[in-house]
């Protein structure tokens, strides 16, 4: 096989076969095949497409290429949740509690954040002593045991995907639904998880910014997943505004214990149910979604969730009284808000510019190598919909340096559009995919 002969059939609009596919990947991977003219075949795919086999294949092989992980020392039926990004999303943080108090097995790897979204792994840093690197025979122990267990990615996952993407994202080939769909795929599939519930969010503070790219996305994704044998389910979720009102690191996972204490945000709570119901319904832990609901909301009423929380954190190292009085989480200095500077309702929110608020209070991570500060971040008091006064508050702001408070509160207020005529209400959820479609 020659890389010039596929680059070119490609270029023609024809179909590769599995092993074609499967060679580019592992040349360009092994270094044989250069930059050069795998750029060239990753416009070929953004100009020309691929079907469903080209991108089952290409998922296979990124998965392949590095440690393909074996949770079965692990009892019962293995299901996992990606999101694929968004601003205050603390859903892991809800649902995982909830679903494991019921039995069903959540090992989890998360990331940390990067950019305007936040990671699960630095949110739980805030319980002091927590620690995200556990071993791995502690780590399949603590799954064992409660049914939980939340690490940092140390496995050496789908290698061939991060050499893909940074050449993607240089020569402007990310934006393709078959190329997301199988970058994310691969690194799934090495996972492990026999259940896959996907998060595809949609809006101004996602990576899909349109509905229908945002429905293209869940379809490829549930169909490689059930393509490949696992069963895969994407829920399509709101992101034209921040998930709750908390915008940080310790305040979301503040607002996460308020949502299993029962009195979080009706969007978090909203999400976080639909999400962990397909994981209970996909594990077979209940016979309908609906009923996996009622089930998971049982788990907030009697107080199970919360516990599954304090067990937890305890059994990763951490100090687990947060769990029971928030307030124990540490505080920022300077505490400011964003005012409205004049009447109407918020008609729309960048929701990216939050998460950069964030950031820029030093809550979130600018290159992978950034130190973040915890105790940061912001409260939403006006979301899309609202009526304002002007000066009312918009947002209370939490920052430790008065400079990136004033340089927040700027970033803040142009985030916000206000107009005098109430804008349509907001969905949480757009939709459903499965393998019988949307
Ligand atoms: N996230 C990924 O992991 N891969 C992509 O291609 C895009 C977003």
């Amino acid at each position: 096989m020659r890389m010039y002969d596929l680059i070119n059939k490609k270029k023609s609009g024809l179909s590769l076969t599995k092993e074609e596919i499967t060679f580019i990947v592992n040349g360009f991977t092994s270094g044989e095949i250069p930059d050069y003219q795998m750029s060239a075949f990753l416009m070929a795919v953004c100009l020309k497409g691929m079907n469903k086999e080209e991108t089952i294949a290409m998922t296979l092989a990124m998965a392949k290429s590095g440690d393909m992980l074996d949770l079965s020392a692990i009892e019962g039926v293995k299901v996992d949740k990606h999101s694929t990004g968004g601003v205050g999303d603390k859903t892991s943080l809800v649902l995982s509690p909830m679903v494991a108090s019921l039995g069903v097995p959540v090992a989890k790897m998360s990331g940390r954040g990067l950019g305007h979204t936040g990671g699960t792994i630095d949110k739980l840093e805030s319980f002091p002593g927590f620690s995200t690197a556990i071993p791995t025979d502690k780590f399949f122990d603590n799954v064992n045991k409660m049914k939980l267990a939340i690490v940092g990615q140390t496995a050496n996952l789908a290698p061939a995907d991060k050499k893909i993407y940074a050449l993607r994202d240089v020569t402007a080939t990310v934006d393709n639904i078959s190329l997301i769909a199988s970058s994310i795929m691969s690194k799934k599939i090495a996972s492990g998880a026999e259940v896959i519930v996907l998060d595809v969010k949609t809006g101004s503070g996602a990576f899909m910014k349109t509905l229908d790219d945002s429905i293209a996305l869940a379809e490829a994704m549930v169909e490689i997943g059930n393509g490949v044998g696992r069963e895969t389910y994407a829920v399509i979720t709101d992101m034209n505004q921040p998930l709750g009102r908390a915008v940080g690191n310790s305040i979301e996972v503040a607002e996460a214990i308020e949502t299993l204490q029962g009195h979080g945000p009706e969007d978090l709570l909203d999400v976080s149910l639909t999400l962990g119901s397909y994981m209970l319904y996909g594990a077979k832990k209940a016979d309908s979604v609906e009923k996996a609901r009622e089930m998971l909301t049982k788990t907030i009423e009697d107080g199970s969730a919360l516990n599954k929380l304090a067990e937890f954190v305890r059994a990763q190292g951490g100090d687990d009284s947060a769990v029971f009085d928030t307030n124990v989480f540490p505080k920022a200095t300077i505490i400011e808000e964003v005012c409205a500077d004049r009447d109407g309702y918020v008609t729309k929110i960048v929701t990216d510019e939050i998460g950069m608020t964030s950031l820029v209070l030093g809550g979130g991570r600018e290159t992978k190598d950034s130190i973040i500060d915890l105790s940061v971040g912001l409260r939403i008091q006006k979301k899309l919909g609202d009526q304002v006064k002007k000066g009312d508050a918009l947002a209370t702001l939490y920052a430790n340096d008065a400079d990136k408070m004033k340089a927040a509160k700027e970033r803040y207020l142009s985030a916000y559009t206000i107009e005098p005529v109430k804008p349509e209400p907001t969905k949480h959820i757009y939709g459903i995919v499965t393998k019988e479609g949307l």
